[in-house]
């Protein structure tokens, strides 16, 4: 038997029993009269205890084990592998920050089950090795307790997600991962087929169509926590191959989906955190622009945008004047912010990522009094006017952006966003969920002036707004709809379209030729002339779900076990790697030119 029980387990109520133990060396201290060592395994840490035979016998006492295991005991490095056994017996003194804390193993007995190799960083939760190191030797990572700690929490999470779902009467169905291309958005990865040579699968971006077609097959209900694989530019929250929820129902509303999935959130946060949830609020995305300048608002905290457009124009000052929007926000108590500090938001502001021309300040003392940076154009009853506009109060600093709507909104936003860490207002122990509705349908594409679809190409639009698609296909706001909390989007769906000749307007609107559209989706087509059901769903990214959840952080590489680094390598496997040109040969993707 190599273990009784675990390092975690063993309390004062054990005292005086036999135990056999095995982990890994964490810590050892010598002491001289006796060594200690703390044994790690996934359940903790129980502290050993090794009496030294020779002061033992000075002072006395008898020693539990002979002086050649006693200097084995101090060649015994981290991270080895040893199996031991002794008696329970209570600590001189308790450690309160162990469950074990009370307790220690006098050794009798002790067994190497395997040596290491000394790890190129401590495994604390504090440690000195950088990412690549810690990607390189990931299983060795993974044995440090903050990241072990946020896999086993993603395994609640996704328990307490298919106890709710299955409770709703969702069946999990797996879908293909060879596929052909579906339209999410990013670029496929692909597989080459060395019986169809010169043909290829495409991994899923998501299992999209497949949940439509199980809904015309009739599965009512269908949910699979699933891999997709997208070929984008990887950031702090994307990864090349990440983990949705992805979900599906026939015969519901938008209005049912909302509720169906507030309803897993509530109680995957319930079962993991212990947090309680009102009903979420719900902003449409025209809205989430204007007031966050964003469709993922972070609602922590409530610094607005505010257009000072009218307000602003007029004065013979040209950034202003020839603007198509001015912004502004007020930063709550910060209108004594020192020439050093607006320089730098302006630098923020003015990164090439975000693009604004400049940023414009007014101080709005608390006695009453603005000045601003602009005071060669505007005299203070010009800037309690835009004070006014901006919904500020004396003691604010207001910000103000002036440009294309675009890039002034998304430079306010980012700028709300930096202020609210400055400020601390983006608090750990909050949680703001938030339903953005009525995403428009579609959306110009910058490089070709055509239009593409905002979320894909399967989602349905309002009634209401169906005539635009003659005049202003960019107005029609589609039944889409994001879940986002704290700033993240952690979920987007949409109600569908079932209906074949709904389908074909769309693909010809993003500009698809008939030819094109049925060479690629023939089947989904084929399938809506075959009794499809209303149907509509929702997928929520299950890593970035981990991490909000579980640290309210969006880093969700430390969710996932073994993660791609940000240029989507496995710097462990060291892949992606080359093929051997007999690999080559065989996949079709090398031709052999005949000598
Ligand atoms: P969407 O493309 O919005 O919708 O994806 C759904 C959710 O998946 C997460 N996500 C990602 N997480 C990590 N790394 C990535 N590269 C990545 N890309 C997306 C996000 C996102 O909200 N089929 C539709 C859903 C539907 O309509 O039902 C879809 O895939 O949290």
């Amino acid at each position: 038997m190599l273990r009784t029980h675990t390092c975690g387990e063993l309390t004062i109520n054990d005292a005086g029993k036999e135990v056999t133990l095995s982990g890994w060396v964490f810590r050892s201290r010598d002491q001289g009269g006796m060594i200690f060592i703390d044994l790690r395994d996934r359940y903790g840490v129980t502290q050993l205890v090794f009496l030294n035979p020779a002061k033992a016998v000075d002072s006395g006492q008898s020693s539990a084990v002979s002086q050649k295991l006693y200097d084995d005991v101090k060649t015994l490095g981290r991270e080895f592998v040893i199996k031991a056994t002794g008696k329970v017996q209570k600590r001189s003194k308790s450690n309160p920050n162990l469950s074990t804390g009370e307790i220690e193993i006098l050794v009798e007995s002790l067994e190497l089950l395997n040596a290491s190799k000394t790890p190129p960083f401590t495994l604390e939760d504090e440690t000195d090795g950088g990412d690549e190191l810690r990607m390189k030797y990931r299983y060795l990572d993974l044995r440090r307790d903050v990241v072990k700690n946020n896999l086993l929490n993603r395994h609640k999470v996704a328990q307490a997600i298919r106890e709710y779902l299955d409770g709703q009467g969702f069946a999990d169905v797996e879908t293909p991962f060879l596929i052909k291309s579906t339209p999410e958005g990013a670029r496929d990865f692909v597989v080459p087929s060395r019986v169809n040579q010169g043909e290829f699968y495409a991994l899923p971006q998501s299992p999209q169509t497949f949940k439509q077609l199980l809904m015309v097959a009739g599965f009512d209900r269908y949910y699979q926590i699933v891999r997709c694989f997208r070929d984008e530019d990887l950031r702090a929250d994307r990864q090349p191959e990440f983990t949705q929820i992805d979900c599906e129902m026939a015969f519901v509303e938008q209005e049912d989906v909302l509720n169906m999935f507030e309803g897993m959130v509530k109680h995957a946060f319930k079962k993991v955190r212990n947090i309680e949830f009102g009903a979420f609020p719900r902003m449409t995305f025209a809205d989430a622009l204007k007031y966050y300048g964003n469709d993922k608002p972070d609602t922590r905290f409530e610094i607005l945008l505010h257009e000072i457009t009218d307000v602003a124009k007029g004065k013979n000052f040209n950034v202003i004047d020839g603007a198509e929007y001015v912004g502004a926000i007020a930063v709550p108590g910060a209108s004594e912010y020192t020439r050093k500090q607006t320089d730098e938001l302006t630098e923020f502001v003015k990164r090439s990522q975000i693009g604004a021309k400049g940023l414009i300040y007014v101080k709005y003392a608390v006695d009453g009094t603005l000045k601003s940076s602009v005071d060669k154009f505007y005299t203070p009853e010009d800037l309690k006017k835009w004070a006014d506009a901006a919904e500020a109060k004396p003691g604010d600093l207001i910000l103000v952006v002036a440009g294309d709507l675009t890039t002034s909104r998304r430079a306010l936003s980012e700028l709300r966003l930096e202020l609210g860490n400055r400020l601390g207002l983006r608090d750990k122990n909050v949680y703001k969920p938030l339903w953005v509705l009525d995403f428009p349908l579609l959306e110009a594409d910058k490089d070709t002036g055509g239009w593409v679809a905002t979320h894909h190409p399967f989602t349905s639009w309002k009634k209401e707004d169906e005539h635009y698609f003659e005049t202003d296909p960019g107005k029609i706001r589609a039944n889409a709809y994001d879940l986002v909390i704290n700033g993240v989007e952690l979920s987007s769906g949409s109600i569908r379209i079932h209906d074949r000749s709904k389908q074909e307007k769309m693909f010809s609107t993003i500009g698809l030729s008939k030819e094109n559209y049925e060479k690629k989706f023939a089947f989904i087509l084929n399938a809506f002339e075959y009794g499809a059901p209303p149907h509509g769903g929702i997928a929520f990214g299950f890593d970035r779900f981990c991490s909000i959840c579980v640290a309210n952080e969006d880093y969700i590489r430390e969710f996932i076990a073994f993660p791609k680094n940000n240029a989507g390598r496995d710097i462990m496997m060291d892949t992606p790697s080359t093929l051997s040109d007999e690999q080559l040969k065989e996949l079709g993707l090398k031709v052999e030119i005949p000598k």
